[in-house]
């Protein structure tokens, strides 16, 4: 391939990964260029349509995932961490209440992601003094990075349940991690029900495994004792090393 459409071809690539769209993982085998940018357009009109999606959600207050504050399980599982100077990353964040939580509690170097510009405007309305370069309005598969810790709540659940999508995400967190780094999160085990519109897309404990063995040692991965009441008995708080 020639070497200035290989930025293109790996961004197709992606998207037509993250997107689940399996017929535009074709593209990347169509022969003319002319083609290839008629396909990127077409995939930045997805992106937008993702970004499009998230930004009404959260404009028309469909936001029942929004705990207001930070998640029990994840804030105890902070107060454990020892290392203030640890790198973490927060994708897909939303209002990113771990984020301010974790910031107050004198770690300086936390990173938010998330697609949707809303939360991540009414975080920095409630935290003026987080680091502006460390809230970006990005595509969590399209970043780059290295972290310590990964935290993980409720964007596993949030795209369409697909095998490929799925493991792409394990791939992307193991990327992402520095040597010996750590995802650690909630995944919700409840059935999936087959309706693709709603969320959250559940799973069972040995899926997720089949996912995320292979790249990590799973330190745990076990039904949450400490969920908030609307999540009881339906998260696995897993901590998955970075082999
Ligand atoms: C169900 S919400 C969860 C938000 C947050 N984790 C929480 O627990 O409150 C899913 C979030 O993922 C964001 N999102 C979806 N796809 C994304 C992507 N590919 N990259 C970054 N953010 C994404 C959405 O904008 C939304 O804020």
């Amino acid at each position: 391939m020639i070497s200035y459409l290989e930025p293109l071809h790996r961004f197709i690539v992606k998207v037509g990964e993250v997107l689940s769209l399996h017929t535009l993982r074709e593209v990347i085998t169509y022969p003319s260029f002319g083609d290839r940018i008629t396909d990127y357009l077409n995939l930045q009109n997805l992106m937008d349509s993702l970004q499009s999606y998230w930004s009404q959600r959260y404009n028309e207050g469909r936001t029942g995932w929004d705990l207001g504050e930070p998640s029990r399980p994840l804030q105890n599982y902070i107060d454990q961490l020892e290392d203030s100077q640890l790198k973490i990353l927060i994708p897909a964040a939303g209002n990113a209440y771990e984020a301010e939580y974790l910031f107050s509690q004198g770690y300086t170097q936390v990173y938010v992601i998330d697609i949707a510009p809303e939360p991540l405007a009414d975080f920095r309305n409630r935290n003026p003094d987080f680091p502006s370069d460390q809230l970006l309005e990005e595509d969590f598969f399209m970043h780059q990075g290295q972290y310590d810790l990964i935290i993980e709540q409720t964007f596993f659940c949030s795209f369409p349940p697909e095998k490929a999508t799925r493991q792409l995400y394990a791939k992307k967190m193991h990327e992402l991690l520095a040597p010996k780094g750590k995802l650690v999160g909630l995944w919700f085990v409840i059935p999936l029900t087959g309706d693709m519109e709603k969320r959250p897309f559940g799973g069972t404990k040995e899926e997720y495994l089949s996912y995320f063995s292979p790249l990590f040692c799973i330190k745990t991965l076990e039904r949450c004792y400490n969920s908030v009441e609307s999540r009881a008995e339906q998260e696995l708080f897993g901590i998955f090393e970075r082999k």
